[in-house]
């Protein structure tokens, strides 16, 4: 006999298109329902537990009780993730991979990113300034997707730009759907992963030059436990896993143009510069917008966890916009207020807009401080060095499509440096 107690769970066969239609707030919507933090459900055809909050974050990141392999469904796989990428890797095969991703984030690397990130802002900016109207999602992805190759070392020509915007987008766009969207996004990375391993051929041959501190060079090169090359389909999944985060951050960028527009009063704060306030508005967009929903695990052997029962082999998802929402957390989670970071406790497992727990030793996100400079850029352009007219549109953006992005994609005219 177990003294366990049975958990609050959903009645019926399968809950996967309630998870497609409620989006963002499928999780959270149930904690509050079950009064919970843990509940119990039937996801793509199997058990599944949900959690969220800061306890859960804690479980959730603890690599005793949760591992990552075969957690993440098949369509995003195919889309977002690759085969065989670190998403997938557990315990040393884990952290080995997780250090060649880390190595590439020191303070020289991150410079250099932001010194890219600066030169095609201003490469944008010209091209803004000649046009009527410019809707800043697409544009953004354009020059994101040049300072992620740039940065990476991936050698890429003037007109495949736009074919390479289009799959790096497609694959993050189309991980949540059905359909020709997400025929869309397999395609693009079985083109994407083709083309990047070609490269990595040529690197592997001394056929192409790529600088040594590049993702690219370095990826290349790396060698695993046992001492050999990655094989070239890995390498190139993990190159995209460099390139196609980085032209998601657009999506921050461009609800960093929706805050400044919907909240005057922050963007004058903002244009007296302090560098704080920059940092506590930078956060506060990452965790009051939607993002990514949730991360998912697989329970790796039997625990108890608040008298409930966690057995080996089941789905376990971890609610990170409810947990960036929770009011056991957050005061006035729903309210948009840079000012709540003044004095944020600092905790890894309840601010986890990019994942949470330790970058090397779990899976948060190795991209978090690349994100956040290249809003910071972003945000000096959009506040110091812009000026430009937001027309009338929709501005308001969706809690069920995954990624969200708002609806009119943020038009924006008359640029001018100011
Ligand atoms: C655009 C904003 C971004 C968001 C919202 C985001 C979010 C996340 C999330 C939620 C995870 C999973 C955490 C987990 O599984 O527990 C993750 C993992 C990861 N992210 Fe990001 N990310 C972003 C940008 C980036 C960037 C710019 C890069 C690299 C240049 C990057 C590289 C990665 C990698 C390699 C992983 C896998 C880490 C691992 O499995 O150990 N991300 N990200």
């Amino acid at each position: 006999m177990s003294n366990t107690n049975r958990m609050p769970h959903e009645e019926g066969i399968d809950h996967t298109l309630n998870l497609l239609r409620e989006g963002y707030l499928y999780i959270f919507n149930r904690r509050k329902s079950f009064n919970s933090d843990v509940f119990e459900t039937h996801l793509l055809g199997q058990k599944a537990i949900c959690i969220g909050g800061k306890e859960a974050a804690e479980l959730f990141y603890d690599t005793d009780k949760f591992k990552r392999k075969d957690a993440a469904p098949n369509r995003v796989v195919q889309t977002l993730f690759g085969k065989n990428g670190i998403q997938a890797l557990d315990g040393q095969a884990h952290k080995h991979r997780k250090e060649m991703f880390m190595s590439i984030m020191s303070p020289e690397g991150l410079k250099k990113l932001i010194n890219i990130t600066k030169k095609q802002w201003e490469v944008a900016v010209d091209k803004w300034k000649q046009m009527d109207v410019v809707i800043l999602y697409d544009e953004v992805k354009e020059m994101m997707c040049k300072v992620a190759y740039q940065w990476a070392g991936v050698p890429v020509k003037e007109d495949e730009v736009r074919r390479l915007t289009k799959d790096l987008g497609a694959m993050f766009e189309s991980a949540a759907t059905v359909g020709p969207i997400h025929w869309l996004g397999r395609n693009a990375r079985n083109r994407v992963e083709k083309w990047i391993g070609e490269v990595i051929d040529k690197v592997r041959n001394g056929n192409v030059n790529v600088p040594e501190d590049t993702a690219l060079h370095h990826f290349s090169w790396h060698r695993d436990m046992e001492g050999n090359l990655l094989d070239t389909e890995t390498v190139a999944v993990e190159v995209i896993n460099i390139l196609r985060p980085i032209v998601a951050i657009a999506i921050f960028i461009n609800f960093i143009a929706v805050a400044l527009h919907h909240y005057p009063e922050v963007r004058k704060k903002l244009e007296t510069y302090d560098e704080k306030y920059v940092q506590m508005f930078i956060q506060e967009v990452r965790r009051f917008y939607p993002f990514f929903p949730f991360v998912i695990a697989i329970v790796k052997k039997d625990f108890i966890w608040k008298g409930y029962q966690f057995k080996e082999g089941t789905l376990t998802l971890l609610d990170l916009y409810g947990t960036n929402h929770d009011h056991k957390i957050w005061e006035n989670p729903d309210m948009f207020n840079p000012d709540r970071f003044d004095k944020w406790e600092r905790s890894p497992f309840s601010f986890i807009p990019q994942g949470g727990g330790d970058y090397f030793l779990g899976h948060r996100c190795a991209g978090e401080w690349i994100t956040m400079e290249v809003m910071k850029v972003s945000l000096d352009y959009l506040i110091n060095r812009i000026e430009y007219e937001v027309p009338d549109q929709d501005l308001s953006f969706s809690m069920v499509n995954m990624p969200s992005i708002p609806h009119s994609k943020v038009v924006i005219k008359k640029i001018r440096r100011m």
